[in-house]
């Protein structure tokens, strides 16, 4: 195992304007290294091709996918903030109403309209989601065996179908609608206290309830070292904006802002909790 862990917010702040960090991620011993890596491949593709969050940085794809899917979602951000109708089975959810298990299936509907007017997320898309959220995590004998008998491959087959094989949209449906939800279990957290609700404007409510993913990884393309520690072209940087972003100045790793690798969604997404927020806290309950 070379595994390199980072939760300083400014070293990986410094490491994401480091050229040599990057995702083209060769698998390479030693040993450990090569099956993390491999697993999280083996889950983060679909048909040969890698998950945009899984590609080199110098891809002139994934750049392009990237800006084009920015400026759509951009474009919709002013009218999401102001809490359109689409929204109202989520801020329904936030004033309480339904169980905790089904805001997913809410969430992945909002997103997976997102890239297809026709989308309907149903309990068995949302069970699929979460099988690919938890398969580079879990135990290695589970996720072999999800690995093994094609659980992993269903998932991912189904949710691709669902957007046309639009690889950006099977992240947001499949990977990134897991922090929405932590983000809203949040914020009904908030709500459901009269005192709180009543302070927070939506633009508080939503700083106080955005969830970064846990971590990210990296790989050297080159040997070198970072404040007089050396690495190896072999180690693997896990870096850890979960915590990281919680810390003082680590606001702007949620979304990775000002990196190569910066989410598309980084306007959208805050606009569409605030549009929840202010539905929530206008309509009757
Ligand atoms: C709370 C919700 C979300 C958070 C916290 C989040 C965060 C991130 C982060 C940190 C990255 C950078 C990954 C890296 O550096 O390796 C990223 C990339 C990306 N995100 Fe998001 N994201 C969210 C929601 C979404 C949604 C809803 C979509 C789609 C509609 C989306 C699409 C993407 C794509 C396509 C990339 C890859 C960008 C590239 O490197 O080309 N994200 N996201």
């Amino acid at each position: 195992m070379d595994i390199v862990n980072i939760d300083d917010p400014k070293e990986i702040v410094d490491l994401s304007h480091d050229y040599r960090m990057d995702r083209k991620f060769h698998l390479r011993f030693p040993i450990l290294n090569w099956l993390t890596l491999k697993r999280s491949l083996s889950v983060l593709s679909f048909e040969g091709k890698r998950f945009p969050t899984m590609v080199p940085r110098d891809s002139a794809q994934r750049a392009s996918a990237q800006a084009k899917l920015g400026a759509e979602l951009d474009a919709k951000a002013s009218s999401t903030r102001e809490g359109p109708g689409e929204l109202e089975p989520l801020a329904s959810w936030i004033r309480g109403g339904g169980s905790d298990s089904q805001v997913g299936l809410l969430v992945q509907q909002v997103v997976g309209r997102l890239f297809s007017p026709a989308f309907v997320a149903t309990q068995e898309s949302w069970d699929a989601a979460k099988i690919l959220v938890t398969a580079p995590r879990s135990n290695w004998l589970k996720s072999l065996w999800w690995l093994l008998t094609g659980k992993v491959r269903r998932a991912k087959l189904l949710l691709a179908g669902m957007v046309n094989g639009d690889l950006c949209a099977v992240n947001g449906i499949g990977i990134a609608s897991h922090n929405i939800v932590k983000s809203l279990v949040q914020m009904r957290c908030l709500y459901s206290d009269p005192g709180t609700r009543g302070l927070l404007s939506p633009e508080e409510a939503v700083l106080r309830c955005l969830a970064a993913p846990v971590s990210l990884f990296r790989q050297p393309t080159s040997a070198g070292e970072v404040k007089g520690c050396p690495f190896s072209k072999n180690s693997l940087f896990v870096l850890a904006i979960g915590k990281a972003s919680k810390s003082a100045g680590g606001r702007s790793l949620i979304f990775m802002d000002d990196s190569w690798s910066g989410c598309p969604a980084a306007q959208w997404l805050p606009a569409m909790l605030e549009g929840v927020w202010k539905r929530a806290s206008t309509e009757p309950s």
